[in-house]
């Protein structure tokens, strides 16, 4: 077993006592941090900074070097599954990603397979790998994959969408065929993630951002089964440690029973649902990831202060609780706020673990 200086993270998440609150940031490498943008251009492209191991490790760690922050994600993205089942994965600027094939059919679905974790997708491996090395044991790595059905969402409308109109057409009047995507998906969840464990991940977490814009029938059918099928094939223990997993829906927060039925470890909460309610519904089967609103920090550094001071005092005492935000970090945020965000709970935290 490798030795690690700070597991604060991966005790919270398996709720074992910790002397106080471990924090990180969804999406804490990138965007918002001029050192990022800096080294982006470096690389040229998004997907060229991804396929570059030494340079997603010098990005996965900037924010570290900034913040006293007790866990490290890759740097990568959820659309390089489908990048390398050759749907042809472009970032436009302004416009987020494109995808220059889209899946509109059975006959485009039954195209898809799932990807070779060496030849495909071992870029990503060897970037967990150089990561780890890099890490020198101060903080565990997260890996992390889309949900089936936030990949779906991308492959099928080919780009972003505000209203789902050609996923949920699909999945309307063809869910044979919506099914076979996923069921795809769900295979290359499974084998990419246990690659990135494989490779040194020590917890996992997987983005299903899109699921709340579903029913709950079809949140069920169409997302929460596959997440369940994907817990049950990743590899729960690695080099002698337990692998915790996280399942985040955004805008899950009524589903959260369901979705600790699945057997995951910890759950994301976005910042619709009260901390201190999911605690009470979920609280003895899994930990609680989140859930500040990310907004809060266009707000002064006193303010974030108090909210931070909010959150801790309704999760209330014991282990179980990982801070977060309760989504990713925008992209326009002082990074100054976001370092006083994270100073508040390494401060504030202490007091509900003696
Ligand atoms: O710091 C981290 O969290 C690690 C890296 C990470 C990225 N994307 C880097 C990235 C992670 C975990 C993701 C996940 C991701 N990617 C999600 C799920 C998380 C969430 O926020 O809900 C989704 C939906 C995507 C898809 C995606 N990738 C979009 C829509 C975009 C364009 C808009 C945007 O977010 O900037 C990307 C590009 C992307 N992924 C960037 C980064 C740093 C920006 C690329 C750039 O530098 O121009």
């Amino acid at each position: 077993m490798s030795e690690l200086q700070n597991d604060r993270f991966l005790r919270a998440l398996l709720k074992k006592p910790v002397d106080r609150t471990p924090v990180w940031m969804m999406r804490q490498a990138g965007r918002y941090l001029p050192e990022y943008k800096a080294t982006r251009k470096t690389a040229g492209s998004f997907m060229d900074l991804c396929r570059n191991k030494e340079l997603a490790s010098e990005v996965t760690l900037q924010p570290l070097e900034r913040f006293p922050l007790d866990a490290a994600i890759l740097f990568s993205d959820i659309l390089t599954i489908p990048d390398a089942m050759g749907l042809g994965l472009r970032f436009e600027t302004g416009e987020g990603p494109v995808f220059d094939k889209p899946i509109r059919s059975m006959a485009d679905a039954k195209k898809l397979f799932v990807p070779d974790m060496g030849s495909d997708l071992g870029y990503v491996m060897d970037a967990v790998s150089t990561i780890r090395k890099d890490l020198k044991g101060s903080v565990p790595l997260i890996g992390f994959s889309g949900s089936p059905w936030t990949l779906a969402t991308y492959m099928v409308e080919g780009s972003s969408s505000k209203t789902y109109a050609i996923i949920k057409a699909m999945m309307f009047d063809q869910p044979k065929t919506l099914h076979h995507i996923l069921d795809v998906l769900a295979d290359s969840v499974i084998a990419y993630l246990n690659a990135q464990i494989e490779a040194g991940a020590q917890a996992v977490q997987i983005f299903d951002t899109w699921g709340g814009v579903l029913t709950p029938r079809d949140y069920k059918e169409f997302s929460l089964n596959y997440m369940h099928k994907i817990v049950n094939g990743l590899k729960r223990e690695h080099d002698g440690r337990k692998v915790p997993v996280i399942l985040f829906t955004k805008g899950g927060g009524q589903w959260l029973e369901a979705m600790a039925a699945t057997g995951c470890d910890a759950l994301g909460l976005d910042w619709t649902t009260d901390i201190d309610d999911a605690r009470a519904r979920v609280g003895d089967k899994v930990a609680l990831q989140g859930n500040m609103d990310p907004s809060i920090l266009y707000a002064s550094p006193e303010r974030i202060r108090e909210e931070v001071g909010t959150i801790l005092a309704k999760y209330g005492k014991g282990s179980g609780h990982v801070f977060n935000l309760g989504h990713g970090i925008h992209p326009e945020v002082n990074p100054e706020h976001a370092g006083a965000f994270i100073k508040a709970v390494t401060e504030l935290s202490g007091q509900y673990h003696k």
